[in-house]
């Protein structure tokens, strides 16, 4: 196959970072990162998470950015190239395929938390959320989770907010546009955070984030109850029995990606119209680091007004948000203004992430099948929205219905646990292998620009035995308990 070379390269490298940022700033940082580390015990979670970030997310990322940089095309036709280049064998390229699926599927629950934000602007901008109490707050909550016309509504307006950019092709445009919006979610995220050390019970929620408590880490207690069903241990566990728990792990890994936005080529359909000059190794950094701190600084900001309302639990799930940034802006000055103004920062994060969950699909179907922009997209985006309908009915009208065949999850839990859980990962874990093992040395080492480097060195001795053999454990630990269990279970 020939490199077609349908891109332009962006004359910057600036405009790479922002478009990569845009896609790795979003709801995975305000939004996914704190519920995930109230529902798995905090401290220790973090510091999984921190660790997978460092020794897997960066090393798999510049990996994928320069798989993108090398093939220069959507990710499912740069890795066929690759594969030709390198003369090896097709399979590889479900590395794009995969990632395709992935974005959708990802779309398909983050256009509906999205469309929660899209919502909240109007709830904090109408006022309702002047002077109210976290019962109050946890009220107007529920009412909308329970509302499936209007999660719907909003579910839509995002999806077709998504579409028209990336229909438009103006998706890299809108990475510009990050670069405005990200100073300003900075600033606002330290603004809450000024509020929960004046209001809030900062020193819980620092001891929460960051005092790690390993024995909820890799462990459970579990306890029968007196008809015999297994009940997990609250408190006191010193009648229980300690089981291993892999999930707190793979669900630190599984974020690990998703917050990078890795393991489904959005950084490699970005990668693609990188200047061969520039630094791959220093940008993802930059970029790798960003992305850690804004979910740290949003972590502070929710923990801190979480543990000074009694009535909001830090392990309350995906609405943990929602329950609690909203206190702060019915009690402090101007907060419905600044309320406001942040849940417009946050729905372009998600816009800016958004674009990049179905472009290369999108990319793809036009490069290869010289479809319009706007039909591709009509086509993918219009699945990813019929999907996210079942999400949002997870909150509501299906919210019973767990069958077997989603692994006794809800339809949203279930699209959450495959992508990140699954996906991501073993996306990643391809990525490392092929760019670890499969290409030439020479070829990797010239896109990094770094031969004999000692960086170089230590980057490729991680890429090829570290990050593939952790992610590797995580999966065969998993896999193992998941048998075990259905095999007592018989
Ligand atoms: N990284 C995005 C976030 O944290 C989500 C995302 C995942 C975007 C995968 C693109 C690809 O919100």
């Amino acid at each position: 196959m020939s490199q077609q070379k349908l891109h332009g390269v962006w004359s910057n490298s600036w405009i790479f970072v922002l478009a990569a940022t845009g896609s790795a700033v979003g709801l995975g940082n305000i939004w996914k990162f704190p519920y995930m580390t109230g529902e798995n015990g905090g401290g220790a979670f973090v510091l999984v998470y921190l660790f997978c970030i460092a020794l897997i997310g960066l090393p798999v990322m510049m990996a994928e950015v320069l798989l993108g940089r090398r093939g220069r095309m959507s990710p499912v036709n740069s890795m066929k190239y690759l594969v030709e280049e390198g003369g090896l064998h097709g399979a590889w390229t479900s590395i794009g395929w995969m990632g395709v699926f992935a974005g959708l599927c990802i779309m398909s629950f983050y256009s509906v938390v999205a469309g929660w934000a899209l919502n909240y602007v109007f709830t904090t901008g109408s006022g309702s959320f002047n002077g109210a109490t976290a019962d109050q707050v946890g009220t107007i909550w529920g009412g909308l989770l329970g509302d499936k016309l209007t999660l719907t509504f909003w579910h839509t307006v995002f999806s077709v907010m998504t579409c028209v950019v990336v229909a438009l092709g103006v998706t890299r445009g809108l990475g510009a546009v990050a670069r405005y919006m990200m100073p300003f979610l900075i600033l606002a995220l330290l603004v809450l955070l000024g509020y929960g050390f004046v209001e809030g019970n900062m020193t819980a929620g620092l001891k929460f984030l960051f005092n790690p408590d390993f024995s909820k880490l890799f462990f459970k207690y579990v306890q029968s109850d007196a008809s015999g069903n297994v009940i997990v241990c609250a408190g006191d566990i010193s009648n229980c029995e300690r089981q291993l728990n892999y999930e707190p792990t793979l669900k630190a890994l599984g974020h690990a990606f998703f917050t990078l936005s890795l393991g489904m080529g959005a950084i490699m359909a970005y990668g693609a119209y990188m200047p061969d000059h520039s630094n791959v190794a220093r940008t993802v950094v930059t970029i790798g680091i960003l992305d850690t701190v804004i979910a740290l600084i949003a972590g502070m900001a929710i923990f801190a007004i979480v543990f000074a309302n009694p009535s909001v639990s830090p392990s309350g799930g995906p609405g943990l948000m929602f329950q609690s940034l909203p206190i702060a802006f019915g009690n402090m000055p101007a907060g419905q203004v600044f309320g406001t103004l942040f849940f417009m920062l946050v729905t372009v994060a998600a816009w800016s992430s958004a674009v990049s969950l179905i472009e290369p699909g999108v990319a793809w179907l036009v490069e290869s099948k010289n479809y319009s922009r706007a039909l591709a997209t009509t086509l993918l985006g219009g699945a990813a929205w019929f999907m996210g309908i079942f999400a949002l009915l997870s909150f509501n009208a299906l919210a019973d219905w767990t069958p077997v065949y989603l692994l006794n999850k809800t339809p949203f839990d279930f699209l959450d646990f495959l992508t990140s859980q699954l996906m991501l990962p073993l996306g990643g874990l391809f990525i490392a292998i092929f760019v670890g093992w499969k290409m030439s040395k020479a070829i990797v080492a010239s896109e990094m620009d770094a031969e004999g480097h000692p960086m170089f060195d230590i980057w490729l001795f991680v890429l090829k035995f570290v990050s593939p053999v952790l992610v590797a454990a995580v999966f065969v630990v998993a896999i193992y308990d998941t048998i075990a269990g259905f095999v007592s279970s018989l």
